[in-house]
């Protein structure tokens, strides 16, 4: 049975980091004509509703992104059921995501950056509290980290 992958991006808010990693995911995956169910969420609910931060649609924007349609969730436990792929942003929000697992999920879970070789175990830093600086570096992490998932994905054969 085939199945497309599909990619949950997880930070704490979800208007930062996890939206911009769902837009570069987007569009890596667009550019290399690879069908993929792409989605993010946050640990936290305080955001919920909400668009993505203006800074984070800006830096989004000066890449080509549109990510300003986006709207902020909450990860819920049925998400392990209904992505292959989830990617946490940091340690913070993937020991969060360990314990919203259900026993014996099947999704696979790792940090964003874990894809990234020589930069496995790091976290794409918290940029919410910082300048338009944090973000360009957060489009830099998560564009970087999504060219890597894309090349995997277009290497592995197809199920
Ligand atoms: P994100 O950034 O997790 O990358 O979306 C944050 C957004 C909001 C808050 C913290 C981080 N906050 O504390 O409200």
């Amino acid at each position: 049975m085939s199945q497309i992958p599909s990619f949950l991006f997880v930070c704490l808010g979800n208007i930062c980091r996890s939206p911009m990693a769902e837009g570069a995911m987007r569009q890596a995956a667009a550019a290399a004509g690879i069908e993929l169910h792409i989605d993010s969420a946050g640990t936290a609910a305080y955001h919920v509703g909400e668009p993505p931060d203006p800074r984070a649609i800006r830096a989004a924007a000066a890449n080509g992104a549109d990510i300003a349609g986006l709207r902020a969730r909450q990860a819920v436990a049925e998400d392990f059921a209904r992505f292959t792929h989830i990617f946490a942003l940091d340690h913070q929000n993937l020991a969060a995501l360990e314990r919203l697992a259900p026993a014996g999920s099947g999704a696979q879970l790792a940090l964003l950056l874990d894809a990234v070789p020589g930069r496995e175990g790091e976290a794409v830093v918290d940029p919410y509290y910082g300048g338009a600086e944090g973000f360009a570096a957060t489009w830099a992490d998560v564009s970087t980290a999504a060219a890597r998932l894309v090349a995997m994905l277009a290497r592995a054969p197809q199920r």
